[in-house]
């Protein structure tokens, strides 16, 4: 069962798990993912995993044998503004979801978090052992989640994987973009479409050219690591609980990831403009995916490029080429 499959990241999960012949069932909300991502022939369940009936229905009818959790919310910003939410579906929401779990028999699990539960790392390259300190309820949630997770697969005899993504960008096909404007790349996009510069918050960073520097993980990349690690927790080797990050391992400051979005999209209309820094974004975060190539075998593949040029293409296909 892939909660959350058809969001951004899950519906990449959903395409890479049945293009490797896996059968799953989607549980979704539809709450800020859009059905129309499915491939057909997918069964969708529409309703919350806070729901205990519907979880112990769909455990039963759909014979599940693991879950891919990846159904929460993810929005930093809202998170403090509404951290009862965020604890509510993130925490007591996967606490719900594991009961039914335990109680069904069901022994896999994997989990979505976030470089979020870093907070802001004092590491040139962060590894699964760099303290986790999360600076807003989002990533707390993500840390509690892990702990809750990892608490239970020891208790209950769960093989457990906590997938660390860092900054998630691109897409397989544009009717699978990231419709939602949180993250830089589409909200470089954003400006300009409307014929405004990019801004920059600060250039001033101990940083080669002065602004933030940021690990970016092409979608297609996360989907298939998601596919490893299901396979890792149906095997011997893979019981117990591992927590990887799922980053390139490579830094792009904005600066350059600016370049990189004026030269795919041709808009170079205004030069990007510089603010002042906002408030906890640390200099660099860059992740070691060493731990994930090791006990996944998996290895990141495609750039920066790929990613910009996949999600202007997913943003000409949602806002349409004149806008775009
Ligand atoms: N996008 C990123 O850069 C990023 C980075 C790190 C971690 N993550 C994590 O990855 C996961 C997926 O993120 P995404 O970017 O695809 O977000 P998304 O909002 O596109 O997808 C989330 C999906 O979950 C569904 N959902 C939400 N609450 C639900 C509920 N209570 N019951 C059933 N379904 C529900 C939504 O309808 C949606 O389809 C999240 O756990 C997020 O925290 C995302």
């Amino acid at each position: 069962m892939i909660t959350g499959g058809a969001g951004y990241i899950g519906a990449h999960v959903v395409r890479a798990m049945t293009g490797a012949g896996e059968r799953i069932v989607v549980l979704d909300d539809v709450s800020t993912g859009n059905a129309a991502r499915l491939p057909a022939g997918v069964p969708l369940v529409r309703g919350t995993f806070l729901d205990r009936l519907l979880l112990d229905r769909t455990f039963a009818e759909y014979d599940v044998t693991g879950v891919l959790h990846l159904a929460a919310k993810k929005q930093v910003g809202e998170s403090v503004a509404q951290p009862l939410t965020y604890y509510r579906e993130n925490v007591h929401g996967l606490g719900v979801l594991l009961e039914a779990v335990v109680s069904a028999g069901v022994r896999r699990f994997v989990l979505s978090s976030s470089a979020a539960v870093y907070g802001t790392p004092d590491a040139d390259l962060v590894t699964e052992d760099t303290p986790c300190r999360p600076i807003n309820p989002y990533g707390e949630t993500k840390l509690a989640g892990e702990w809750l997770l990892r608490a239970t697969g020891r208790a209950h005899g769960l093989a457990t994987a906590c997938l660390r993504y860092f900054n998630v960008a691109g897409a397989a096909a544009p009717e699978l973009a990231d419709t939602g404007v949180y993250n830089v790349v589409p909200m470089f996009f954003e400006r300009l479409s409307a014929h405004e510069p990019v801004r920059i918050f600060g250039d001033d960073y101990p940083t080669p050219d002065g602004t933030c520097i940021r690990d970016y993980v092409h979608v297609v990349d996360l989907a298939d690591a998601h596919l490893a690690a299901a396979r890792r927790v149906a095997t011997p080797a893979g019981t117990g609980d591992l927590t990887v990050n799922l980053g390139s391992g490579t830094g792009v400051s904005v600066r350059e990831l600016a370049e990189v979005v004026a030269d795919v999209t041709g808009r170079r209309e205004h030069a990007p403009v510089v603010r002042p820094r906002r408030p906890g974004d640390p200099a660099r975060v860059v992740a070691s995916y060493d731990l994930a190539a090791k006990e996944l075998g998996w290895l990141p593949r495609l750039d920066v490029r790929a990613m910009v040029e996949s999600a202007w293409a997913g943003w000409l296909h949602t806002h349409g080429e004149r806008r775009g």
